[in-house]
């Protein structure tokens, strides 16, 4: 049987969320594999609404989830998101959830170091979520971070902060910030290491055992490819890749068990935080589609941005990440619209382009080129089959099945789990 990645495949907040529940209600396993608690969605399980961060979706429903290494864990931020999950009434335990020891940890110095810099910043700041993300990276691949499995070697933790401390130390004498308190924090790790270390363990072994045990597994991606620190907006982006290949490096499993590449796609177009956004719409229009759309972050609160969809960021992110078929979400949303626009390329200094360049001077001043379809007065909400869809609901997916070079798997019609038109299932493919 096969395994099925889920990325998204826009700046993120596709509706994976909806998707890879009815996905990790039929697999065994689900892993997280990039990204931390700066991801956000909303899972309604048997009428009970839960939030989730840093879980993988399917804790609720009981199912082996897994926190792979490619991913920066904040101890603190994990232990508050088990204890509201727990209150409300599900268990969490090492048979159900398992960290990867050698996973990263995001500490407090990693949030201070985002905000000050984010501050200072001013115009210019990338509009983070403020959760130490990126710092917890640098650490990383800076090599001096801590990572679960230090949190057993606590004789041993003294002498790392110190090296870790003093990198910091001098970042923050630059912001005129006080140095860390060494002692605080490994007392603070200290105190929440036998917590954590309930269920650390080497999980590339554990995801061995089970996939060759014949597991059904389900990498769950977090962000969007346009986020990737590689192929993203960049410096406007995440600091982890968001790309499906990830899913093997952040798991300790090989890009052989990656399976089905699903692409989550908006009908249109959102992203949070700042950089270039050639289909933004400043206009009623915009103003309509996020209201219908319900379009604030699910972790900040903060509006999202909205604009039209654009067939040529689609289609460059479903090349660079393998996508084997993609799940359009939100159709419903477009519906009463005249007409609807679709990017089919873009104007930049006389010249026209089917790619996004990859300079920030150069993707900010990119001028969208449309295809203007008409629209549909008829409602496309809870929909299940592709005969329930007027006709020009149906040309609009299928353009943009042409368009994005990557045939259309599944289409979402609302936010409930059986209202999806499903074409192919990703899990028999
Ligand atoms: P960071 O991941 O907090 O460093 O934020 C970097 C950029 O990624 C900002 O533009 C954030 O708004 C964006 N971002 C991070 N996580 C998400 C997400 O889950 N959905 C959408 N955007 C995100």
């Amino acid at each position: 049987m096969a395994n099925v990645t889920v990325i998204g495949a826009q700046w993120g907040d596709e509706g994976k969320g909806k998707i890879v529940d009815w996905l990790a209600s039929r697999a065994d396993v689900v892993v997280r594999f990039q990204g931390g608690h700066n991801a956000g969605h909303t899972l309604v399980v048997d009428g009970k609404t839960y939030k989730l961060s840093l879980l993988p979706s399917g804790i609720v429903s009981g199912t082996l989830s897994v926190i792979g290494n490619g991913v920066v864990l904040d101890p603190w931020a994990l232990r508050e998101e088990v204890a509201r999950i727990e209150a409300q009434g599900v268990r969490i335990t090492d048979d159900n959830l398992a960290i990867a020891d050698n996973c990263p940890l995001i500490l407090p110095l990693h949030r201070d170091l985002d905000a000050l810099r984010e501050t200072a910043a001013g115009k210019g700041k990338i509009g983070t979520t403020g959760r130490g993300i990126g710092p917890a990276y640098e650490d990383k691949v800076g090599r001096r971070a801590i990572r679960v499995c230090d949190l057993a070697h606590l004789d041993a933790l003294e002498a790392q902060l110190d090296r870790l401390c003093a990198h910091h130390d001098a970042l923050r004498a630059g912001f005129g910030q006080p140095p860390v308190d060494r002692a605080a924090l490994l007392a603070a790790l200290s105190e929440v290491a036998p917590f954590v270390l309930r269920f650390a363990q080497p999980v590339w072994k554990r995801l061995k055992k089970v996939r060759r045990a014949g597991a059904r597994i389900l990498f769950e991606g977090a962000q969007g490819v346009l986020l990737d620190v590689d192929h993203g907006t960049y410096p406007f982006v995440t600091s982890s890749n968001t790309v499906s290949g990830t899913a093997a490096a952040g798991s300790g499993l090989g890009p052989s068990a990656t399976g089905f590449v699903l692409g989550i796609v908006k009908a249109y177009t959102t992203r949070v935080g700042s950089g270039p956004f050639p289909t933004e719409l400043d206009d009623e229009i915009g103003q309509r589609l996020g209201e219908r759309g319900h379009e604030f972050g699910t972790v900040t609160g903060r509006k999202r941005r909205v604009g039209w969809f654009d067939a040529v960021l689609v289609r460059q992110s479903c090349a660079i990440s393998g996508v084997t078929g993609i799940a359009l979400t939100k159709i419903d949303v477009l519906d009463g619209l005249e007409k609807v626009k679709i990017c089919t390329g873009y104007r930049l200094r006389g010249k026209v382009y089917d790619y996004l360049p990859s300079h920030a001077a150069d993707q900010a001043l990119c001028e969208p080129i449309y295809e203007e379809m008409d629209g549909w007065s008829q409602s496309t909400a809870g929909a299940r089959s592709y005969a329930d869809l007027p006709a020009n609901a149906i040309k609009y997916i299928q353009r943009i099945q042409e368009l994005i070079e990557c045939p259309v798997a599944l289409v979402s019609t609302s936010p409930e789990r059986d209202d999806t038109i499903l074409m192919r299932d990703p899990f028999v493919d």
